[in-house]
């Protein structure tokens, strides 16, 4: 995770960041929303990870294209290491954040089987965030992999955008994540109004 320890003693809120290869969008998304939370008054109360619903990259760095754009806009992602999402991480996080719609479906089913209380209403839309997405419909962060440098830049404002709005929601969603707890994130996922992610 890329915060630290809660200084006020409550419980950290935990946001993961979830792709297909945890190489281009969710690790994008990842460090952007850790160096905004780092610069607001929310830091050490929210940590942020990231994985792949797939395994290809597993132990990877971040594609050369994401550490570039993001350096280009004043961030780290040379230290990122690639992840696998597993169903059981589900009891330890507030959101599950999916860049698409595969994601949502596939999170979805995960979180039904996995038997955890409340792991369905902890899965969204990461642009479920951004008014301007929710506006205009688009809620997809596109796959960047097969693009250019272009696609990537992209996907590094589309994500910033969505997490711009996630700081905007974290003092409800701090509120709605600690009163939910233990287990049920119906609150948080209701706080943000990602609880409708079908689209
Ligand atoms: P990401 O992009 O999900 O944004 O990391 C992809 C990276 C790799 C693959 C698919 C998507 N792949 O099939 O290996």
């Amino acid at each position: 995770m890329s915060a630290t320890a809660d200084p006020e003693h409550l419980p950290t809120y935990r946001i993961t960041m979830i792709c297909s290869g945890n190489i281009c969008r969710s690790p994008m998304a990842e460090v952007v929303l850790a160096d905004l939370v780092a610069n607001s008054p929310y830091a050490g109360a929210v940590a942020v990870d990231s994985a792949g619903l797939g395994s290809w990259h597993v132990g990877d760095g971040a594609d050369h294209r994401t550490i570039q754009v993001l350096a280009d806009n004043g961030h780290d992602g040379s230290r990122h290491v690639v992840r696998q999402f597993s169903p059981d991480w589900f009891a330890e996080r507030d959101l599950v954040l999916a860049a698409d719609s595969s994601h949502v479906r596939d999170l979805r089913r995960l979180a039904a089987r996995s038997g955890i209380p409340g792991a369905e209403a902890k899965v969204a839309y990461l642009r479920s965030f951004d008014p301007a997405a929710v506006s205009a419909g688009t809620l997809e962060v596109d796959d960047p992999w097969y693009g250019s440098i272009r696609d990537f830049r992209r996907t590094y404002a589309e994500v910033t955008g969505a997490c711009r709005g996630i700081v905007q929601a974290l003092p409800e969603l701090l509120a709605a994540g600690r009163s939910a707890r233990p287990g049920d994130g119906a609150a948080a996922a209701d706080a943000a109004g990602a609880a409708d992610a079908d689209g």
